[in-house]
């Protein structure tokens, strides 16, 4: 039977991994409403169901392939449901993904404007797999759907793909080659944001101090960029993810420094505090340029928030070279840190060239202490909050009561405060009087 027969065309996307799959399921949404989709907020009563994957470690793909036995309950019970896998994890398995019995397409990161024409040949039995690169794909054009009403922060993506080649990362082979977007798309987005009343938007890309466009009038570089955005939308605060300690200069520093709306807060992913394991990386930095990228934002920002990326048991680390990384992280003293054990990925660098030579419990081991350095150093930082006061923007309610409302400082904190009358969206001053390692409680002032 011809499965359109029996549809409504209400698609449900399903969204894992990093803030980029966030902004790209949104343009997914976007490609799928301009072709009469309705975007479902729950599974049940989907006609399609589209997961957007991650490959970034070997758990992230253990996740979804959970999630597909999940499906196949569902399926069993409705045939006509099409399922189709997108993202960094189709585009590494590809074709392969079409052999578990849920799904009916694949879909590379490049290949999002042709998801129509592949649901169509699912409704027509037909199975089709696209991971073609596009090194021109930056969906110029498309406008991102939200998924829910009631967004108050943006993403925009102003780079796809990179071409660092850290050699433990999958994501060169998943996400192609780098490439910016237009500057005046990423205005025009930005004015739609400030239109539709956002109150934050983050920009995007692999490595967003690589962001470079030039056309005839203008050669576009990321501080530039930033700054153009900042004004464009000065009642909006600017957030902007990740950043290379490669690239982050000093004019991008000082951009940071003189406009209000962009936070004060910067997400620079260290990895490891080890020379000779950063070089095995290929992370093209040492530790004492890390160190100095540190010092310069201190000193030009001292009410900065800063964030990393970490991970031990990469191949070769010794305790030593892990002594390292827990000395930098009390010398830096991050407010927080995503913290990992490595996990090697099939076809990178590392895979190929390097032996995965750290066991699994010292892998675990390390974790751990990692985590209880960073647990200790985050409560010092938010203790050292106690008494300040600072611009919070509601989010919502707190997970455990309904009396008290949730927001994020500048730095990226995470606040808990009574409600006040106050709702999502608001900004409001709040004065903290407690702080655990993961948040900080207060009261809101001058209201
Ligand atoms: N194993 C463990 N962690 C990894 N990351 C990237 N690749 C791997 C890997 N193979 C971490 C890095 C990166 C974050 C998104 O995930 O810290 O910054
Ligand atoms: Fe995961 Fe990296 Fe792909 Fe994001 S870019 S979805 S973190 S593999």
């Amino acid at each position: 039977m011809n499965k359109s027969l029996v549809v409504n065309n209400k698609i449900y996307i399903e969204t894992y991994g990093c803030q980029m799959n966030v902004a790209d399921s949104e343009t997914v949404a976007g490609i799928m409403d301009l072709n009469d989709y309705e975007i479902a907020l729950t599974i049940d009563g989907a006609d399609v169901i589209i997961i957007n994957t991650c490959s970034v470690r070997e758990n992230a793909e253990k996740k979804i392939w959970n999630r597909l036995d999940f499906i196949k309950s569902i399926k069993r019970k409705n045939k006509n449901i099409v399922v189709g896998i997108i993202g960094c994890m189709a585009q590494r398995i590809g074709v392969k993904m079409l052999e578990h019995p849920v799904v009916d397409f694949v879909a590379g990161p490049d290949a999002y404007r042709d998801l129509p024409e592949l649901i169509n040949n699912s409704y027509l039995n037909k199975k089709y797999c696209n991971t073609d690169f596009n090194i021109k794909e930056t969906y110029s054009g498309i406008t991102q759907k939200k998924q829910s009403n009631e967004d108050i922060s943006g993403f925009i993506a102003i780079t796809r793909g990179c071409d660092n080649f850290c050699s433990y990362c999958i994501v060169p082979y998943t996400r192609g080659r780098e490439r910016s977007a237009d500057y005046n798309d990423i205005i025009s987005e930005v004015k739609k944001l400030k239109q539709n009343n956002f109150k934050e938007l983050t920009l995007l890309g692999q490595n967003v101090n690589s962001y470079y466009f030039e056309d005839n009038k203008n050669k576009v570089n990321f501080p530039s960029l930033i700054e153009m955005v900042a004004i464009t939308a000065p009642e909006i605060r600017i957030r902007f993810t990740t950043s290379h300690p490669k690239d982050l200069s000093d004019e991008l520093i000082d951009v940071i420094a003189r406009n209000k709306n962009i936070c004060n807060h910067i997400h620079l992913p260290v990895q490891s505090g080890s020379n000779k394991i950063l070089e095995r990386m290929n992370r093209k930095y040492t530790r004492e340029w890390y160190l100095n990228r540190i010092n310069v934002i201190k000193s030009k920002i001292p009410d900065i928030g800063l964030s990393s990326d970490i991970f031990c048991g990469f191949s070769g680390e010794t305790e030593d070279d892990f002594q390292q990384t827990l000395n930098l992280m009390e010398d830096v003293c991050y407010d927080m840190a995503y913290m990992f054990k490595y996990s090697e990925r099939p076809g990178t660098f590392a895979a190929k060239s390097l032996c995965d030579d750290v066991p699994e419990d010292v892998k675990k081991e390390r974790l751990n202490r990692m985590i209880h350095l960073q647990n200790k150093i985050s409560l010092k930082k938010n203790k050292a909050d106690i008494g300040k006061t600072f611009e919070v923007l509601v989010e919502g309610f707190s997970k455990r009561s309904d009396n008290m409302l949730f927001g994020r400082t500048e730095q990226n904190k995470v606040v808990v405060f009574p409600c006040l009358n106050k709702k999502r969206g608001d900004t409001v001053m709040v004065k903290i009087k407690e702080a655990s390692s993961a948040t900080l409680k207060g009261d809101i002032i001058n209201s």
